[in-house]
């Protein structure tokens, strides 16, 4: 059996040799761009590493595998135009290196990509078109939610995790338990992996918020503080409101609210220095523990039926144990 990073590099081998074929030439550029652009691989990882728990031949999956990290460059393509990222996996966004509306067609053309990428599996697994549908379907609701948030003036921490769930967790979910099924898994067994993928998935978007505001540039590829300047309700900012005293989180709420006159560097500071004085960091590696802790549990679930699930276990203590 390989290890996830094996099979993300046997994914990065599989996408090096793979040409995208969109006409006309400024179609493709931009797809060829952030898909070049690397990344972790992690959702392509487990969705090979799901078929391997159960079937050795696992780059069957590799189209499956495609379709979904397909799908997630086309949502980040969109995401950085809606957060006004300038910077990703450390080079400039597609909508910057481009222009916008090369960004949204090109995203747009790899949303229909991913879908065509499944036709594989149309007659042994028709299932698979339901699943990614109401996956896709559910990103957008999160994303909708997501920028509702950055002009809500109350959004519960129960809401944060809803919205983080349907943004980012689903997809990992989505991923994880596509390959199982392509495998042939039986149901109960990719639900739990679904389960697995899920509360995985909320953890590490927890994790994607705090290395948001307190990684290091360099090594997350990202502009650090680039969700406060958003306004982004992430958990750093609604556990804070609760844990700093009342004159500093209106100060808080009055930064992320109301228009103050500072530049950007001292805004994204101000904030931090709030979010250090509420020592909400280790709250949100609490929380992210919590779901680390359900997401193992449904792989335990997986394991006590037989299947050899050490590698997915490893991977997600490493996975979620990262500073970029
Ligand atoms: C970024 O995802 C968007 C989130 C859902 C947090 P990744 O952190 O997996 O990004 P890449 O693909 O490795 O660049
Ligand atoms: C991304 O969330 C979720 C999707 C792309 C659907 P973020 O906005 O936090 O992702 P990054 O930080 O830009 O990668
Ligand atoms: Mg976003
Ligand atoms: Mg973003
Ligand atoms: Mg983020």
């Amino acid at each position: 059996m390989k290890a996830v990073s094996e099979l993300a590099r046997s994914f990065n081998n599989y996408l090096t040799d793979y040409t995208f074929k969109l006409k006309p030439k400024s179609l493709n550029e931009p797809v060829e761009y952030i898909m070049g652009l690397g990344g972790k691989r992690i959702r392509p990882a487990l969705v090979l590493a799901g078929y391997q728990l159960f079937k050795s031949d696992f780059e069957y999956a590799n189209e499956a595998a495609m379709a979904v990290e397909v799908f997630h460059n086309f949502s980040l393509v969109h995401d950085d135009i809606m957060d006004e990222a300038r910077l990703r996996r450390n080079e400039p966004t597609t909508h910057i290196h481009f222009n916008t509306n090369a960004a949204i067609l090109s995203g747009d053309a790899m949303l229909i990509l991913s879908y065509q990428l499944l036709e594989k599996y149309q007659n042994t697994n028709p299932e698979l078109f339901h699943l990614f549908s109401k996956t896709a379907m559910e990103v957008c609701e999160g994303q909708a939610m997501d920028m509702d948030f950055e002009r809500a003036k109350d959004v519960s921490i129960d809401e944060y995790v809803t919205m983080i769930g349907l943004k980012t967790s689903v997809l990992i979910a989505c991923g994880m338990s596509m390959g199982a099924a392509i495998a042939g898994a039986d149901k109960p067994l990719v639900d739990h992996l679904y389960a697995f993928g899920k509360n995985m998935g909320i953890a590490f978007q927890i994790q994607d918020d705090i290395l948001d505001t307190f990684g290091k540039e360099a090594q997350v590829g990202k502009r650090i503080g680039g969700d406060i300047l958003q306004k982004k309700k992430t958990y750093l900012y609604l556990k804070s409101l609760e844990l700093l005293s009342e004159e500093q989180s209106a100060r808080l709420r009055s930064l992320f609210n109301d228009f103050h006159e500072i530049s950007e560097d001292d805004l994204i500071n101000e904030v931090k220095s709030l979010y250090e004085t509420a020592h909400v960091r280790i709250h949100a590696q609490e929380l992210k523990l919590v779901y680390q802790q359900l997401a193992l549990s449904h792989l335990d679930a997986v394991r006590q039926s037989g299947i050899d699930t050490s590698i997915l276990k490893s991977f997600a203590e490493k996975l979620l144990d990262r500073d970029a």
